[in-house]
């Protein structure tokens, strides 16, 4: 992992055009590395992206007693014969991918203990979901100073779990211990993210039995005694196909992005349409075309199969140069707005508020939350010197400076890293002005 603190020089104003091909899916992968600890055989994952998530993961595995190869670029093969020991004390604070780790530890082990997590600062981010329908399925847990401390008191068993809100990592934790519980387990307001069902189609191909409702937004898991290894590929990355359609609207050019597919994208591809931009399905990818002038429009993230909270935020760049007001009301996340300031020093137009829109409220409602954004457009950018807070934010920062007039200082990419692949690279391959340089 990268030590020494980079940032990334942008020259705005150059219009980004091209194909560019979109890494696996860091929220799939590091998923389904943690799924390949349930077996004692070798699983090889396809399609995995080299970003500092997978890293983390690795590192962790690698603590129990994995051992990883690399037999071609972007392919991974990790074995677990035994788990060394199931305690894990680095990697504190660092991403949310710990926690996963119960499930499968638990079982091969009977105990667990993993650091507490990080991730992105954008709200509160409990845990109390998982932590609820772990002890339902038999476990007993204690938070300790850094750390989860997990037992299994007699057997872990299926039980009939039903989420007050469809949140991916509780769904992903519930499936990873129920696939080798005694019993049938239930997952009702599951999240149903096409990056679960990546893990859930890994996890089939291992011989685990699990069925998805996704009308019903149920998951039946009916646990199985061992599973085997497997291969299977990380499907692409949505919030890198998103991040490279902005950068191409935004910048008023075009890019297609191959191997990808339209269904994963729907509520995105409808609001960039709404917006004035253009999308054309081709039978091997997507086509975004920038349009002339573009019109304010309203947005409301939510979970699968609406528009991804990941999103919202290089959206809003766009925003800031469309006609009118539009409104961005988040609705995953409490606190995901922080990254505003920085656009507003920009020049961008945009208040805060507290308060739900009209007729949309949300359960945040009259909670003093500012998961609102009124965006006022169209404004002028101008490059500034900013300092990243978090992953997505990086991203819509590093946008903000590609449309800017002038040049832009971007501090604190280690949290871009940890989410895309070389995204420097790439960009420059498009056109973009953008140098990283170390301090
Ligand atoms: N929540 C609870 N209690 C819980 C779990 C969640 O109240 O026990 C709440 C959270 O506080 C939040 C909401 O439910 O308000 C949704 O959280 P969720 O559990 O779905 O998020 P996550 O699993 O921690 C993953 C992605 C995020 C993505 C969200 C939502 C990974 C590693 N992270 O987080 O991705 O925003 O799902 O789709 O898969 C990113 O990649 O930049 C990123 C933040």
């Amino acid at each position: 992992m990268r030590q020494i603190e980079e940032t990334f020089l942008i020259k705005g104003g150059t219009s980004l055009n091209g194909t560019v091909q979109v890494r696996g899916s860091k929220n799939a992968a590091s998923k389904m590395i943690i799924a390949s600890l349930l077996t004692n055989e070798p699983c090889t994952l396809e399609n995995v992206p080299l970003s500092d998530e997978l890293e983390i993961t690795k590192e962790l595995c690698e603590s129990v007693g994995s051992v990883f190869e690399h037999p071609r670029l972007h392919e991974v093969r990790v074995a677990t014969k035994e788990v060394t020991t199931p305690i894990v004390q680095i990697l504190s604070r660092k991403n949310r991918i710990p926690i996963l780790a119960l499930g499968p530890l638990l079982h091969r082990k009977g105990l667990a203990e993993v650091p507490v997590l990080g991730g992105c600062p954008i709200g509160h981010r409990p845990i109390n979901f998982h932590l609820a329908a772990l002890t339902q399925m038999g476990v007993k847990i204690e938070r300790r100073e850094n750390s989860y401390y997990a037992e299994v008191q007699k057997e872990i068993k299926g039980a009939d779990i039903e989420f007050p809100f469809p949140s991916v990592g509780a769904t992903e934790n519930v499936i990873l211990a129920a696939v080798l519980a005694r019993g049938v387990t239930t997952i009702k307001g599951a999240a149903l993210e096409p990056e679960i069902l990546n893990t859930v189609s890994m996890l089939r191909s291992m011989g685990a039995k699990i069925e998805v409702d996704e009308g019903e937004r149920t998951i039946r898991i009916n646990g199985v005694s061992s599973l085997r290894g497997t291969k299977a590929e990380v499907m692409p990355d949505r919030n890198e196909v998103v991040s490279f359609a902005i950068a191409a609207l935004a910048t008023g050019g075009k890019v297609f992005i191959p191997g990808v597919e339209e269904s994963y994208l729907t509520s995105f591809l409808e609001k960039v349409k709404d917006l004035g931009g253009l999308v054309n399905i081709r039978d091997n990818g997507i086509e975004f075309v920038a349009g002339g002038k573009y019109q304010g429009t309203y947005i409301e993230t939510s979970p699968h199969p609406g528009f991804m909270t990941d999103w919202q935020q290089p959206f809003l760049i766009l925003l800031t140069q469309a006609e009118g007001k539009s409104i961005i009301h988040e609705t995953v996340y409490e606190d995901r707005f922080g990254y505003t300031k920085e656009l507003v020093r920009m020049g961008a137009r945009i208040e805060l508020g507290l308060e739900c829109p009209e007729r949309n409220s949300c359960r945040y409602l009259s909670q003093g939350y500012s998961h609102v954004a009124n965006i006022f457009g169209p404004t002028t950018l101008r490059g500034t010197k900013i300092v990243v807070g978090d992953l997505r934010a990086g991203m819509a920062h590093i946008i903000a400076a590609l449309s800017a007039q002038g040049e832009s200082s971007i501090s604190g990419i280690r949290h871009i890293d940890r989410g895309y692949e070389k995204i420097d690279e790439r960009l420059k391959r498009l056109g973009a002005n953008i140098e990283r340089i170390s301090i």
